[in-house]
């Protein structure tokens, strides 16, 4: 291993060409010409490794060196030791015509220095803060051999019992398209041949977020309209701002599997969003056709896959194994699997593979990471990303506060959450050992564990709690409790920390509940035990520095809210955007068959999608909408005052949302269509303007977006339930 870390440490590192589109696309074509079939359909296929991190059902990795060597692997998945991937490289370039592998890896909150969960990150409605949050995680995986990342997952979420919410940017089509492009600027910053920047892998395409009952892997069905209205806008600008790669989902689209669907991955992502870059499948999900009993045999996956527009086989090896044949025998035509080979060499030559096939591979990966200054951001992006949901003043609590700390997080360093990356929980401090760290008087209990029924502890906590002025209760699900394949049909905390909250709520000590969670938890019952609650999800390797900041008024929570919070799993899906039915639930009057309703709660969420509190207090105030609309052109600029009456200095979301009164579709109640973050200091003032175009009004009908000329209102405000409207006629 010492003459290949020699080897590694002489890599040259020169600058590599940036080429055109033109270049690029000459240079694969002429490397095609050259290649047998079977070396073309190896380019078709990402492979495992046995050292893969296995993120699906196994897979037999037997073969992969010697297809390496035969030039019929594209690709290999999630391989973190640097020095394995040197080797398979250097047996790639071996082959005989040396075509470079593709590093692929699911960096996607993080590489070794981990942000929050994406989810969390989304809730500070902050595209610089994600954009440098990319770039540090880009720096360390591209120092790791990694080229290329599963990420940014795109899916719109509505149903926190599907446990990969956590890595989506929530419920809204608007918001979640503004941070895609953020996700692909910082990560590739528009230097996909430079050596700190990865390629990116737009995901799930599409409309995973659907499955039924938040079941993972359930079944899912959408209107073309909800996916032209909804689901696609965020994929189009992650294009647009130039991904090179998109992953198709499990689930099915109108009957027929995602990964051998004809109508989206030719008809829309070619012919509609002119998508040029490289489709890659899920983990096995091209083998998966025939468990949704939509292909035959292996055969019929390769046939389906390959008509379809699959490029890219992850794991399944239905092409490696029948595509020849398939073409041999005049079944396919060679042309398709020319196309898709020329998108793989295509994505290699942009990220400058054949000049350096080893421009991301090191010998020593951590000397480029863990920096103090990535985690001077990781611990910024965390506190920019809990939200404070509710507080009574306990919060800025002082230092001289005497605390009891109780709970399963109270002492717990797996804070990362799921698809931790290249991350080590070893490398996140505990609450306690900060809060001691920082010199607070803090008297530590779990009290009790996660999910066991084991009340043996309670006493314990709450002799502590006696002894403090303030209990700090640290709880929430474990990280195995969230993430893929990690569906809840309850939301509650899990195990006994409801009735510890209980026991400790009757000392009539003040408490702040500090959740840990992949997703919305149902709080109704438990919050009227506290007097704060801060939603802490999983903030990553800088966690508990934040909180501690946080809880001090060190720092100030900004965060809101990007996913709506249920009153209870039965409300579920309850989202801000919802249509307003034939009979809303806005009508006046309580006539009981005029509203779409629960007769046993309430009709709104708990916690509404833009909801989060500050320890600044922001007023609004000379709301304007000046149209200026004519038949030409639609611009209509809204302007309002925000001022910070408070003594802190804090940041507020400004979020501007329209309603079309009359349209030729039944659309939302709300639309979320501008945000801004605004930094106020004590008692300043600033003036917040958005301008609003015709892309602002329009909608998708029969196979175009329009503009319904109509009366609009236009809102603004701090929340989708806190706003000034103003109605204008376009
Ligand atoms: C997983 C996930 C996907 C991930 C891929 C590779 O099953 O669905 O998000 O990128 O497989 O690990």
């Amino acid at each position: 291993m010492e003459q290949i870390k020699r080897e590694l440490d002489a890599v040259k590192r020169n600058t590599l060409p940036k080429r055109s589109v033109a270049e690029v696309k000459s240079l694969a074509q002429e490397l095609l010409n050259k290649m047998t079939l079977e070396e073309k359909i190896g380019q078709l296929y990402q492979s495992g490794h046995d050292s893969t991190e296995v993120t699906g059902p196994a897979f037999d990795a037997s073969k992969t060196v010697e297809n390496i060597s035969k030039g019929a692997v594209g690709s290999i998945i999630g391989l973190n030791d640097n020095l394995i991937c040197y080797q398979l490289q250097k047996k790639a370039l071996e082959s005989r015509l040396g075509i470079p592998l593709l590093f692929c890896a699911d960096i996607i909150h993080g590489c070794f220095t981990g942000f929050p969960v994406n989810l969390a990150l989304s809730c500070s409605f902050d595209e610089k803060l994600i954009e440098e949050c990319c770039k540090i995680t880009a720096y360390e995986a591209s120092h790791s051999g990694v080229d290329l990342t599963f990420s940014p997952m795109l899916d719109l979420v509505h149903d926190p019992r599907w446990g990969r919410v956590m890595e989506s940017n929530g419920e809204d089509t608007y918001l979640s398209t503004r941070l895609a492009r953020a996700y692909i600027r910082g990560y590739q910053q528009d230097n996909l041949e430079g050596y700190d920047s990865i390629a990116t892998c737009a995901k799930h395409y599409i409309g995973y977020g659907l499955a039924e009952g938040g079941r993972d892997y359930n079944s899912v069905d959408m209107s073309k309209y909800r996916l032209h209205e909804s689901y696609l806008p965020p994929f189009k600008a992650a294009f647009d701002e130039g991904c090179p790669m998109v992953m198709t989902s499990f689930n099915i689209f109108d009957g027929v599997p995602v990964t051998v669907n004809k109508y989206l991955l030719r008809d829309v992502l070619r012919d509609e969003l002119k998508f040029d870059g490289v489709v890659i499948s899920d983990y096995t999900s091209s083998g998966e056709v025939l468990n949704h009993g939509a292909a035959k045999d292996d055969k019929d996956v390769a046939y389906k896959s390959i008509t379809a527009g699959l490029d890219h086989e992850m794991i399944y090896p239905s092409y490696i194994n029948h595509l020849k044949e398939l073409i041999l025998n005049g079944e396919v035509e060679e042309r398709l699997v020319d196309e898709a080979c020329l998108r793989v060499l295509e994505l290699k030559y942009k990220l400058g593979l054949f000049d350096n096939p080893f421009k991301h591979l090191y010998s020593n990966p951590l000397d480029y990471s863990m920096k103090e200054e990535f985690l001077a951001k990781a611990k910024d992006a965390a506190t920019k990303s809990a939200v404070l949901l509710e507080n009574d003043g306990v919060l800025p609590f002082a230092k001289d506060k005497k605390i009891a700390l109780i709970g399963p997080y109270a002492d717990y360093n797996s804070l990362i959450g799921p698809w931790g990356g290249k991350t080590d929980i070893n490398d996140c401090k505990t609450l306690r050992e900060v809060f001691e760290e920082r010199g607070l008087d803090v008297l530590t209990s779990n009290g009790c564990g996660f999910t066991e029924m084991d009340y043996s502890h309670f006493e314990e906590a709450i002799e502590i709690a006696k002894k403090q002025d303030i209990i700090v209760f640290a709880c929430g699900e474990p990280r195995n409790m969230s993430g893929e394949a990690a569906s809840r049909a309850y939301l509650d905390l899990p195990g006994v920390q409801e009735e510890l909250l209980h026991e400790l709520s009757k000392l009539g000590k003040p408490i702040v509940m500090l959740v840990f969670a992949g997703r919305p938890l149902i709080l109704t019952k438990i919050r009227k035990h506290v007097n704060a609650i801060m939603y802490c999800w999983f903030l990553g390797t800088s966690t508990s520095d934040a909180i501690y900041e946080l809880l001090t008024g060190i720092a100030n929570p900004s965060a809101k809210l990007t996913m709506s919070f249920p009153y209870a799993v039965g409300q579920i899906p309850v989202y801000y955007n919802a249509l307003p039915t034939g009979r809303p639930k806005t009508l006046p009057g309580i006539d009981q068959f005029y509203h779409s309703r629960y007769i046993d709660i309430p009709n709104t969420p708990l916690y509404p999608f833009g909801y989060g509190l500050s320890y600044s207090k922001f007023e609004y105030s000379n709301f304007g909408v000046v149209n200026n609309t004519t038949k030409d052109k639609v611009e209509v600029l809204v302007s309002v005052d925000v001022t910070n009456v408070s003594e802190i200095k804090g940041d507020e979301i400004v979020q501007l949302y329209i309603h079309a009164v009359a349209s030729s579709v039944s659309r939302p109640y709300l639309e979320l269509k501008e945000f801004a973050k605004v930094a106020l200091n004590p008692n300043e003032t600033k003036r917040v303007t958005f301008k609003l175009t015709k892309d602002t009004f329009t909608h998708y009908l029969n196979d175009n977006y329009q503009l319904d000329k109509g009366k609009y209102e236009i809102f603004v405000g701090t929340s989708s339930t806190t706003l000034s409207k103003e109605t204008i006629e376009i």
